[in-house]
């Protein structure tokens, strides 16, 4: 099964060509430039670049994998959660490519395919790791922070997520807070700014750590954040710009922490999988691979570093998987976007 994976949620325009867990070509048009001015994604601004760029995309990537649309057998893209008209740019042709060519279609949950990365294999079908049921998944993206039991392939449970903010939308205002400036994404850069840094320079709290719900709270932290840059002097801040981004980052990270042993404890699930873009960070890798270590687990990560971001590949793996157990479109026409698509709620169209 060799699929063309297509995803348009956000700010990439992906395109992948893959065979089950292999990844034979990974294409990315990233818009960073454009809404880097603007401080984070202009939804109108991403629709126009999306329909810019997709056919280029779709092309480079079939040509990087050596394949035309005659060796492909089915098409998948992402129906959601994302920017509904970003979405929209890459449904509508995946449509047209599945009409042409007469292909299935697949339609994947944006999320799914996060967790999917960190299964994935090169060519040569390296790294190898085989399924190993029951995972608790940390997802911590831009828009998303979630804890999944993820039980079977396509079978998904939540257990916690988000109540305001998003771990990487924290990052992110964070980093704008302390730079005073409209930098996007901040989350890399914040990374780089706590590097040496000291941690316990502002002892930030540590949301919802004494609440025995699994879910998420950061925009209080960001209050907090907003406050203590009130206290301090110009010269103060301009002086410890790396301990209180190393701070506020701690703060952030512990609480991704602190959620993540309490999923363990109340679930027993032991073998870890963390995905999403602000997995990319090595402070928040290291501190859970402490965490897995002390509780006698283990972790997975995306498999390659150009998965930790959006792309397609992770689109066309989680398809394989969906294409297995049957879960084509049934009709390729009413294959919508859903904004707020959930992982307990998965569509098929
Ligand atoms: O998964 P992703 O690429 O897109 C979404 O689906 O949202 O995640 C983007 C998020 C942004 O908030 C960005 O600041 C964060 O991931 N991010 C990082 C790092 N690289 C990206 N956060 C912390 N450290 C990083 N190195
Ligand atoms: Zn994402």
């Amino acid at each position: 099964m060799t699929i063309l994976a297509i995803d348009t949620s956000c700010d990439e325009t992906a395109v992948a060509v893959t065979k089950a867990r292999r990844i034979i070509s990974n294409e990315l048009f990233s818009q960073i430039e454009t809404h880097r001015k603007w401080g984070g994604v202009v939804p109108n601004l991403a629709k126009r670049a999306h329909e810019e760029r997709i056919d280029g995309v779709v092309e480079s990537a079939l040509k990087k994998a050596k394949k035309s649309m005659e060796n492909i057998d089915a098409i998948a893209v992402t129906y959601g959660p994302g920017l509904a008209i970003a979405l929209g740019v890459g449904i509508t042709k995946a449509q047209e490519l599945a009409k042409k060519y007469k292909k299935k279609l697949i339609p994947v949950n944006h999320m799914e395919g996060h967790i999917y990365s960190c299964f994935a294999q090169d060519e040569h079908e390296q790294p190898t790791k085989d399924f190993e049921f029951p995972y608790l998944v940390l997802l911590v993206s831009g828009g998303h922070t979630e804890l999944v039991l993820f039980t079977d392939h396509i079978t998904y449970e939540i257990l916690g997520q988000k109540l305001d903010d998003a771990a990487g939308e924290a990052l992110d205002k964070g980093a704008r807070l302390i730079l005073e400036n409209d930098i996007y994404p901040g989350g890399p850069m914040l990374e780089k700014m706590a590097r040496g840094g000291s941690a316990t320079y502002i002892d930030f709290p540590r949301p919802m750590s004494h609440s025995s719900e699994l879910n998420f709270s950061f925009s209080g932290l960001k209050t907090s954040l907003l406050y203590a840059l009130k206290k301090i002097s110009k010269e103060e801040r301009e002086a410890h710009k790396n301990d209180i981004a190393a701070s506020y980052q701690e703060a952030v990270f512990d609480s991704l922490c602190i959620k993540l042993k309490q999923a363990i404890v109340k679930t027993g699930v032991k073998k870890l999988l963390v995905a999403g873009g602000v997995a990319a960070n090595q402070t928040l890798r290291d501190k859970i691979k402490n965490l897995v270590e002390k509780q006698k687990g283990s972790v997975l990560f995306p498999t390659f570093k150009s998965l930790y971001g959006d792309n397609a590949a992770m689109i066309g793996i989680a398809g394989y998987f969906r294409s297995e157990k049957g879960l084509f479109a049934k009709n390729i026409e009413t294959v919508d976007r859903v904004p707020r698509a959930s992982l307990d709620d998965l569509e098929v169209f």
